[in-house]
């Protein structure tokens, strides 16, 4: 069954809203840039690539509503959209490459009339969309054939269709070796602090027939230590030049954990998540988020209000601990040269 969580209807950007899974499938229209952005800030959608693409459509919006007369009016409009779409969530580094990506459209068509420029704008989200979906598919491949007949993976957040404009990325390596008859048990760990394993991943796993079983994220090392996993693959929301990967807060301690124990760790991701400016992790913005997220477990209170929180959204994982990063160019072993 294929899952949808953005794309182009009506003239107007359709988002799945994740906030609501797995209660309620319900989607949302969105016409104005700033809405999408708000959109991307409260998760309703979510995932490094999935941002990316819902940020390429909201510039194409900006494009749309604004009343520029002239290219230089036009690129002011544009760059205020960019700049309050790429300042929503920092870490992955898709939001910003689609975000250039489609200025940088804008910027080769200069001469070009501005209805031509705006019609040009779309048809790039469009093209950002169907290739993500397109490079899902061969990250799939690709890391299906690292995959052990009978395997029993364990995966971390959801980097899967919902993630992405469709298919995913490490649950996209899970669902082709699915596919290929490979997979006994996907291990699901929940995701604290807004449990997109749990809510998302887990009900991926249910419309697609795949065998999973959800567990605490604390209870990940004792699975592990008794032998049920074989191998570890996460997503990714951005990779330094040396390989160390930012990804959910929590997929450190998996890796480390998996080292521990002598599991493969793969991290399978398009190529548009390899930031090529940054030597090592060391440079990754680490979002932090509302403190509600930690004080709360679905809208209810579980901890002081008095209490202080520190509540990263993701963690660093060191290149070292990666056995292998897979992409839709292939895989990659450590010493990385992307
Ligand atoms: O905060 P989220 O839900 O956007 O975090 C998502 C992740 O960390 C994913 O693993 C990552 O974006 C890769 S998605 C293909």
């Amino acid at each position: 069954m294929t899952v949808t969580p953005v794309r182009w209807a009506d003239d107007r950007l359709v988002l799945l809203d994740q906030t609501r899974l797995p209660v309620e499938e319900v989607e949302q229209g969105f016409e104005r840039w700033e809405d999408v952005a708000t959109a991307i800030r409260s998760l309703v959608v979510r995932g490094a690539p999935a941002i990316g693409v819902a940020a390429a459509y909201a510039v194409a919006l900006a494009a749309r509503a604004s009343h520029a007369t002239t290219f230089d009016a036009l690129l002011a409009d544009l760059e205020t959209a960019a700049r309050g779409l790429a300042a929503t969530r920092p870490t992955a580094v898709n939001l910003c490459w689609a975000v250039e990506r489609v200025k940088r459209v804008a910027l080769s068509a200069r001469a070009r009339p501005l209805a031509e420029i705006r019609a040009r704008l779309l048809a790039e989200a469009h093209a950002i969309r169907e290739e993500d979906i397109a490079g899902n598919h061969a990250i799939g491949a690709h890391g299906a054939a690292l995959v052990p007949a009978g395997a029993r993976i364990l995966t971390h957040c959801n980097a899967g269709a919902l993630a992405t404009a469709g298919y995913g990325t490490a649950l996209g390596v899970v669902r082709a070796a699915h596919a290929a008859g490979k997979v006994a048990l996907v291990w699901v760990d929940e995701t604290r602090p807004v449990l997109q394993g749990a809510r998302l991943t887990a009900w991926e796993c249910v419309r697609e027939g795949i065998p999973h079983r959800l567990i605490s994220d604390v209870a990940a090392a004792s699975v592990m230590a008794r032998g049920q996993v074989d191998l570890v693959v996460t997503g990714a929301d951005r990779i330094a030049a040396n390989g160390d990967t930012a990804n959910k807060v929590g997929t450190y301690s998996l890796a480390v954990l998996a080292r521990h124990h002598g599991v493969p760790f793969y991290v399978a991701a398009p190529f548009s998540t390899i930031d090529p400016a940054l030597p090592s992790g060391a440079g990754i913005p680490i979002e932090e988020r509302d403190p509600a997220e930690v004080r709360c477990v679905g809208g209810r209170q579980i901890a002081p209000l008095e209490s202080p929180v520190y509540n990263p959204a993701f963690d660093v994982t060191p290149a070292a601990l990666i056995t292998a990063i897979v992409t839709e160019r292939g895989v990659f072993r450590p010493p990385y040269r992307f």
